[in-house]
């Protein structure tokens, strides 16, 4: 049996991994040892994608819940060390770019346990994100990488890693949206949210960059209190949250009459809104992917992307937390819907759908063929 031993923590890692999950759930050849790091630890943030994606339980959950970079990463260092130990798995499997990403890498290749990097490659050249400090360090210490996209790989070999290391797979954030089409669709979060029929806006904001800097929140949110023309959908982030009551914000947001603030919402509702969306406004970064592809301009409140083909297609604007270019990009974008007509003409860069196969062939190609073994300390 091979065992493979994903390691999953905060709600964008659920999705990444899910369509993976499965397939490895259903291979008679894998026995999968699901770990969650419990660094996301409300019903909105974990469960409900559990549920909603029909994931398997993990085998174990750390717990680590909330705390700074150094005290998270470190309880998750600790106790997936003794995880790894406990059920020596033949791969560790990490995603994306967040403290769960790089402790679980660490702990494994310390332990000489092999790690496959999901969605390596990325870069936002500024080491100030902790998820970019995340993912350099986690790309350099895997053995394999899967990158989802061409830029992904061309980073990744500026940096030397070797070809060797490095598969071009997709992006399995794609393979779960094109699974899901129909559910999305069947979801009725726009009646819930009495916006049938509407034009509106979707809003998101939750990186430390943005939210823990009272000045550009501020920003955002004074800009948002501006654009009064649209309803605004603003599924709020338990960070986001905390914050915008800790800087006597979330007062204003309630008391404005357009702005329609929720707790976080399930996956299909999120992807819902943002297929019918006039524009999405938002620093996450699988948002800006998923509005490529359902075709909805996204504007982003950073200086900068990791997700490049999203803006040189045309579909992505970056206006920093800068209200003056926020409240011109939304005009713009909401009073020229040729810019929606032209996104349908746009190329997906995401890969074929079927990410998560080729990691899965490749990883057991790997192992079958010896090239997975932690201890030959070839990395
Ligand atoms: C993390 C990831 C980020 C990812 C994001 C998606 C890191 C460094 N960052 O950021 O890359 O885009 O998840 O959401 O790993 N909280 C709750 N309930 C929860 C989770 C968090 O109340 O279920 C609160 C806690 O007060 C916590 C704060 O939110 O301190 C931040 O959570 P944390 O896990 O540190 O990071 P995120 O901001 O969610």
């Amino acid at each position: 049996m091979f065992r493979v031993m994903p390691i999953v923590g905060v709600r964008p890692q659920f999705i990444k991994a899910a369509p993976l999950l499965r397939l490895l759930d259903e291979d008679d050849e894998v026995e999968l040892q699901l770990v969650h790091s419990g660094q996301h630890y409300d019903y909105e943030m974990s469960k409900l994608f559990f549920k909603e994606l029909g994931l398997p339980d993990p085998v174990e959950n750390l717990g680590v819940g909330s705390g700074s970079h150094a005290e998270q990463t470190a309880h998750i260092l600790l106790r997936v060390e003794k995880v790894i130990e406990k059920y020596k798995p033949d791969v560790v499997v990490v995603f994306g770019d967040a403290n769960t990403t790089l402790a679980g890498a660490l702990a494994a290749v310390k332990l000489h346990t092999p790690v496959a990097h999901v969605e390596a490659g990325l870069r936002s050249w500024d080491m100030k994100m902790p998820e970019e400090v995340n993912r350099v360090l986690t790309d350099h210490c895997s053995q394999v990488l899967y990158a989802p996209t061409e830029t992904a790989v061309r980073n990744l070999r500026r940096e030397g890693i070797p070809d060797s290391k490095i598969s071009l797979s997709g992006d399995t954030m794609y393979d779960l949206l094109l699974k899901h089409m129909t559910d999305i669709e069947k979801s009725d979060i726009l009646k819930r949210l009495s916006l049938d029929g509407e034009d509106y806006v979707l809003m998101t904001v939750h990186r430390a960059e943005n939210v823990d800097v009272p000045e550009r929140l501020s920003n955002i949110i004074s800009a948002v209190l501006k654009l009064d023309r649209l309803k605004l959908v603003f599924p709020i982030h338990p960070r986001t949250k905390n914050r915008l009551k800790e800087y006597k914000l979330m007062k204003k947001i309630k008391e404005a009459k357009h702005i329609i603030p929720t707790d976080p919402l399930g996956y299909f509702d999120v992807l819902k809104l943002i297929k019918h969306a006039k524009t999405i406004l938002t620093d996450s970064g699988g948002m800006q992917k998923e509005a490529l592809i359902l075709k909805t301009p996204c504007i982003t409140m950073r200086d900068r992307t990791e997700w490049i083909e999203t803006v040189t297609l045309g579909g992505n604007f970056l206006v920093d937390a800068d209200e003056k270019r926020i409240l011109h990009a939304a005009q713009r974008v909401i009073e020229n819907p040729e810019i929606k007509d032209r996104l349908k003409a746009t190329p997906n860069p995401y890969g074929d759908g079927r990410a998560s196969e080729k990691i899965i062939k490749d990883l057991k190609s790997r192992w079958c063929s010896g090239i997975l073994d932690g201890s030959t300390n070839k990395f």
